[in-house]
């Protein structure tokens, strides 16, 4: 979708809201089934606080972009990291979040595992063929790919990148990364605002990096 990844930030046309992620209401109704099916799957690499999050990120991110395929979405983001379960686990920090990660053979495999995670999970739960190839075909490439496909993709994508601004999302993410919070905070403002595709996302970001910093004392510790 060339448009999409060449009018960047996409502006917004619903809502935004911009305050703190906590203070959203997270019951999923139908998606409590696909969480019930994926429990295992959350037990990797921080899933259980990462999923979840991001999953309310995206839910934030549709309200801004009521045409987007909404289910879409939201199934995509909360299965695309599930296959960090189904990879070398001593590999996954040594080779999937130092050097030059985005290329390291441990993502392309945790896109290709929660691919199959999808195919295996989501037909029991009465969703269409067609509508599981959509899924895989965000959750290939979701961090090895340079573009979004589509509206949906970069939604997902947005919403994976959002969780990192909360500051539970500080908490976990800066120790993957060996950095302190102050550092960490400095690079998702210099290197993680500019990736996100979406206005709405670069709003939510902005006002919860500012958060984030202040309560984290990140001006003095540092
Ligand atoms: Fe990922
Ligand atoms: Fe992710």
């Amino acid at each position: 979708m060339t448009t999409l990844n060449e009018t960047r930030p996409l502006p917004a046309t619903g809502e935004v809201n911009t305050g703190p992620i906590a203070l959203d209401i997270h019951e999923d109704g139908e998606l409590d089934r696909l969480w019930a099916a994926v429990v295992p799957e959350t037990r990797a690499r921080g899933n259980d606080i990462h999923l979840p999050i991001s999953l309310s990120f995206a839910r934030r991110l549709c309200d801004a972009y009521p045409e987007a395929d909404r289910t879409l979405v939201l199934v995509a983001t909360l299965l695309h990291d599930t296959g960090w379960a189904h990879v070398d686990k001593d590999k996954i920090i040594s080779d999937g979040f130092r050097g030059d990660w985005r290329k390291a053979d441990i993502r392309y495999e945790h896109e290709r595992e929660g691919c199959a995670v999808a195919r295996r999970v989501l037909p029991s739960l009465g969703f269409a063929e067609e509508f599981i190839e959509a899924v895989c075909l965000i959750i290939d490439g979701h961090d090895t790919r340079q573009v979004a496909y589509s509206l949906e993709d970069a939604l997902m994508r947005d919403a994976d990148r959002l969780w990192r601004f909360d500051h539970a999302g500080i908490a976990l993410a800066s120790g993957w990364f060996d950095q302190d919070p102050a550092r960490y905070t400095d690079r998702l403002e210099t290197e993680i605002i500019p990736e996100l595709i979406t206005q709405a996302a670069v709003d939510m970001a902005t006002a919860d990096l500012a958060r984030s910093r202040k309560l984290l004392r990140t001006e003095v510790l540092r």
